[in-house]
């Protein structure tokens, strides 16, 4: 190894930052970019993050000697963290894209002129890390082999960021290698807008009430301010891989996508990969590393909430994860319903946020168990008990309340999910057969249904509706669509993205492009019970699925698509009421034909830039249902 000659880092503006000390890079980019910021910003320190073990162990002791860490004992290596309580989910509102044309952020994002808003964070930013150490967290997307890498910088002022930057990518010098190297790379900038006056005592969950979360998707850049929450602030994540990249993706012919990927080997041995698009916490987490109940089938993953997905020499669909870690949320992960993340946690190694602490050192939320401990302290650090009364009977400040956050998380390794596929580390990524799209519906929608072809396939994806959850601030348990459930997380015009689909579809022969389907694990009787068992079941519907694939699962032409007949499903071993059965399959016109003005509204507010040939889609849907 040659000996590396650290650059000292100059800036001509301010004198104070002469030198940041060495840099471990040549780029002068980068280095203008690192100088610049410490000018804007003031910290009192930079630190040049490297990866390693020995960062790793300093970085969790001064979280735990800050309070915002707490050391658990029941998990080696592991951390409870509780936010502020008015950060704890993506803040969709404060969410921004900058392009500087205003049509091309569409009518689904927030718009401010680049430079408007530039003027407005760089005064934000403007000595928001006094007292604070600025952290420098060079990275890639995806595998270092890829090609291209996908590199990035974040700077951050947190070092829960940083923690959680180096379990949810891959972090390390190797990114800076690169980047001299000439490789291009996301400049990803984030304060918690919290600067501490000197002397001044810091607080466990630094953060502003003030929250911008800006991309700028001409010049692949992101500004964060004010949040130190996972979506808002580990800007590898949805800022990068999904609004910056479907940008670039737009660009380039390929597409970066809210997707989970799994492996899923039949009986017979024959393999499939699987890409599904399901909103935040409508179960991708849980699908990605099923158990199934079918026997024979195995379920292996190799992501949980992002996919790459770009043609392969041989014309198919190739998917990649770029994350390295899962971000999962927290409340319905139990034993029973995915015990194969109970068993990547019980690795250790993972920092939870604004989960209860156990009397014993361990974590728990709803849903983790069946029945919940005696005693806990919930997310708000406060006692709670299952009937929410002290031990005289007196109420707690806490009763009536979740113990966890309803989006408390995990994040963890994803190395430690037992059932990874070997090929969630190959740079190539996989080839995808078949792409689910998905929602929580209680009516309308059946369990399963199969496009027609590409273009249908993109109008049921772009129509997906599902009940808002807590997963972004604001009311839960509304209906509304989300196209490919890219809706928060679209770079750019969402009827410019629906043309993109349809041109993937045109790029390569058909019989090479992943077949399309729809599920809905959430259809509820007039009492509001589930009709389909879901979970490990779900992989029933996926057997039927590559027997759609390979030509030997039977299905019903409806009016919205091919629906397997109770029949045509694997119900070997399950004892399921043949009504409640049906009426997960069912296809009621009626309802089909209420949901028409929903979906024409929709197009209507998405505009004209929506496809003739997904409007095209509606109408033909409508005739159907007429002649029905
Ligand atoms: C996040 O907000 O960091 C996140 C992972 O988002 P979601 O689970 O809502 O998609
Ligand atoms: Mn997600
Ligand atoms: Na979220």
């Amino acid at each position: 190894e040659p000996e590396r000659s650290w650059t000292p880092v100059r800036v001509t503006a301010r004198p104070r930052w002469a030198t940041l000390g060495p840099a471990p890079t040549h780029d002068p980019a980068l280095l203008r970019w690192v100088a610049e910021v410490a000018d804007l910003t003031r910290p009192d320190r930079v630190v040049w993050v490297d990866g390693s073990d020995r960062e790793w162990a300093e970085l969790t002791d001064r979280l735990v000697e800050a309070g915002t860490f707490t050391r658990l004992t029941a998990y080696p290596d592991s951390y409870r963290c509780v936010s502020d309580p008015g950060d704890v989910a993506r803040v969709e509102d404060r969410t921004f894209i900058c392009s500087p044309d205003r049509r091309d952020a569409g009518p689904t994002n927030n718009w401010v002129d680049p430079v408007a808003m530039k003027a407005t964070m760089t005064a934000l930013y403007d000595g928001s890390m006094r007292g604070r150490t600025m952290f420098v967290v060079p990275f890639c997307m995806g595998h270092w082999d890829a090609q291209p890498p996908m590199l990035g910088v974040e700077i951050t002022d947190t070092e829960y960021v940083v923690a959680s930057m180096r379990i949810m990518t891959r972090v390390g010098l190797r990114a800076l290698e690169l980047i001299d190297g000439g490789a291009p790379w996301v400049k990803a900038l984030h304060s918690v807008g919290a600067p501490l006056a000197p002397g001044e005592a810091d607080v466990p969950w630094p953060c502003n009430e003030v929250k911008y979360i800006s991309h700028f998707p001409a010049e692949r850049a992101i500004w964060s301010y004010g949040s130190g929450y996972g979506g808002n602030a580990l800007l590898g994540k949805k800022c990068y891989a999904l609004r910056i990249a479907s940008a670039i993706a737009r660009d380039e012919g390929w597409l970066a996508e809210h997707m989970l990927i799994l492996k899923l080997t039949s009986p017979q041995g024959r393999v499939h990969h699987l890409a599904a698009a399901f909103p935040s916490a409508c179960g991708k987490t849980n699908l990605a590393m099923l158990a199934p109940t079918v026997p024979g089938w195995t379920v292996e993953t190799l992501g949980d909430d992002i996919a790459w997905m770009r043609f392969g020499p041989d014309g198919r669909l190739w998917a990649s994860n770029p994350e390295y870690g899962l971000f999962g949320v927290a409340p319905g992960t139990g034993w029973r319903t995915n015990p194969n993340a109970m068993r990547a946690i019980a690795q250790g190694h993972t920092v939870f946020t604004n989960v209860a602490l156990t009397d014993d050192g361990g974590v728990w939320w709803e849903g983790m168990t069946d029945e919940p401990p005696a005693h806990l302290t919930d997310w708000r650090d406060r006692d709670w008990t299952p009937d929410g009364t002290d031990a005289d009977g007196r109420p707690l400040d806490s009763a009536g309340s979740p113990a966890a956050h309803p989006n408390s998380r995990f994040c963890t390794p994803i190395r430690q999910v037992p059932v990874l596929a070997p090929e969630y580390d190959s740079p190539e990524g996989v080839p995808i057969s078949a792409i689910l799209f998905g929602g929580r519906r209680r009516t309308t929608v059946p369990l399963v249904l199969q496009a027609r072809d590409w273009t249908h396939g993109v109008f049921l994806g772009a129509t997906i509706s599902s009940e808002t959850t807590a997963a972004a601030t604001g009311q839960v348990g509304v209906v509304r669509r989300d196209p490919m459930a890219m809706l928060p997380f679209l770079g750019y015009d969402a009827g410019d993205y629906l043309a993109h689909w349809l041109s993937i579809g045109a790029a390569t022969a058909p019989d090479l492009l992943p077949r399309v389907f729809h599920v809905n694990w959430f259809r509820r009787d007039a009492d509001g019970g589930f009709l389909w068992p879901g979970f490990g079941e779900n992989a029933r519907v996926l057997a039927w699925i590559v027997g759609r694939l390979e030509g030997t699962a039977g299905a019903v032409d409806t009016a919205v698509g091919a629906v397997p007949g109770p029949a045509d499903l694997d119900l070997t071993g399950i004892d399921l009421d043949p009504d409640r059965l049906a009426a997960a399959l069912a296809v009621d016109h009626d309802e089909w034909r209420a949901e028409l003005p929903l979906l024409r509204e929709w197009f209507d507010r998405l505009g004209p830039s929506v496809p003739a040939a997904l409007q095209q889609q509606l109408r033909a849907l409508a005739d159907r249902l007429e002649d029905g």
